[in-house]
């Protein structure tokens, strides 16, 4: 086929990585294509991440067309996201064009990533829905249907999972799965409210509602597309289809050992993000004005010139006294958005029981961060008080931001 007969590639969108909150419309193609694009928004878009994938790519859209035909004819496209594979995989699919009207191919020359690759072929998507499944068809393409049927019920994201029922891996060796499932553990441990809400958070199968990600910067590394989505969207809800991830039968794998460390830097990157970095600061100035408040009721209970209470009694009521001085602030300024939906007497005792308990966890960790910094490593006591005081500001914060102050989690169906 001659160079002039091949469709148009899709222009490759630039700057960062945000889908926009409409489907583009194709300008910079020549009239007759942009025109056939430029039709209406379709309902999904079907993104198909390549690198080196040439003795798949004609399978995998062949069956994928065959698939959607039956169920969304016409109102579905196919977009193959390829870096410049050495195989020539764009070239293979941008052949397949004329036998495949609803698919589009984009050539990435600048850029190279798994996840990139996605959020660009999202970018460049019209679909209300969007969608991505693995070229080397180890994704089940009849998936999609279930999948499809879950975000017609409503949900907003519908994931492939191998660990829920119908799901599994075919004859993954126990150091790939030791790895997979290590990796979530890893995953639970740093960024626990984003990985916790789906079983199978490492899979690169799913679809997503498009203005439920629609508008916000992604930064995303590696292979693990879904955490991102997961930590970025505002996501309600999530449905989730088993499927037993197949073994592949052309190509290799491209997940190397960059691959985990990339997963590891990605994670402690939304880790940073997602942080409550202004709450946080709120808490700690709280946190400051109640040493004030200690300090100053200590003084009045326990100095000969006014009470002269015994010190530790003064201790303990000072303490007790800078903690509700805290709630209350806390409950007011720093959690305030939080507290105003969960309104009431009952609820209020319940935060401030939480909030007691939680700082007087706090305090025992304080005595026993700063015995071992003076004590076993030497460290100087005044310094050795406010690194455990740091320390424990950061407990009580997140502690408290899950347990007393917890936004009620919305619902998972
Ligand atoms: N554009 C682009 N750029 N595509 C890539 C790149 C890249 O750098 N690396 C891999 N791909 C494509 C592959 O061509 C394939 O279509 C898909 O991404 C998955 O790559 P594999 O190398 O086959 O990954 P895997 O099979 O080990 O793991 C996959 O499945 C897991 C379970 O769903 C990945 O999708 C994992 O993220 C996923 O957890
Ligand atoms: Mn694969």
């Amino acid at each position: 086929m001659s160079a002039s007969q091949y469709k148009p590639l899709l222009p490759m969108p630039a700057g960062s990585l945000e889908v926009p909150q409409m489907a583009p419309r194709l300008t910079d193609n020549s009239e007759s294509y942009s025109q056939a694009l430029s039709e209406q928004p379709i309902y999904f878009s079907l993104v198909v991440p390549t690198y080196n994938e040439g003795r798949n790519i004609q399978e995998i859209i062949q069956q994928l067309s065959q698939l959607l035909d039956q169920v969304i004819p016409n109102n579905y496209e196919l977009i193959v996201v390829d870096d410049d594979s050495p195989d020539f995989t764009w070239k293979l699919a941008q052949a397949l064009m004329p036998e495949y009207p609803q698919l589009r191919v984009m050539r990435r020359q600048q850029e190279r990533g798994l996840c990139t690759a996605v959020i660009r072929g999202w970018q460049a998507a019209r679909g209300e829905v969007l969608g991505v499944i693995d070229a080397d068809l180890q994704h089940p393409p009849q998936v999609l249907l279930k999948l499809l049927a879950e975000i017609e019920r409503g949900a907003d994201l519908a994931v492939a999972s191998r660990h829920v029922e119908g799901g599994g891996v075919s004859d993954w060796s126990l150091m790939r799965r030791f790895l997979s499932r290590g990796a979530q553990l890893l995953g639970l441990i740093l960024l626990p409210e984003v990985i916790s809400r789906v079983s199978d958070p490492m899979t690169g199968y799913f679809l997503v509602r498009r203005d439920v990600i629609a508008g916000k910067v992604m930064n995303p590394l590696g292979y693990k597309i879904l955490i991102e989505v997961l930590g970025r969207g505002k996501i309600r809800w999530i449905a989730e289809v088993g499927y037993v991830f197949q073994e592949r039968q052309e190509g290799e794998s491209k997940v190397t050992w960059k691959q985990y460390l990339e997963y590891l830097q990605h994670l402690l990157r939304l880790r940073f993000s997602l942080w409550p970095v202004e709450r946080f600061l709120r808490f700690a100035i709280v946190g400051l004005s109640g040493v004030f408040v200690d300090m100053g009721v200590l003084y009045l209970l326990h100095d000969p010139s006014t009470f002269n209470l015994p010190l530790t009694r003064s201790k303990i009521l000072a303490a007790e006294v800078a903690i509700i001085n805290n709630f209350l602030w806390n409950d007011r300024w720093t959690f305030g958005d939080v507290s105003s939906q969960q309104q009431g007497n009952r609820q209020r005792l319940k935060r401030l029981l939480k909030f007691n308990l939680i700082c007087l966890g706090g305090l025992i960790l304080n005595v026993m961060f700063l015995n071992f910094l003076f004590n076993i490593l030497k460290v100087n006591e005044y310094l050795a008080n406010l690194i455990a005081i740091g320390l424990v500001t950061c407990w009580n914060f997140w502690i408290n931001l899950k347990l007393s102050w917890r936004v009620t989690e919305v619902e998972k169906k």
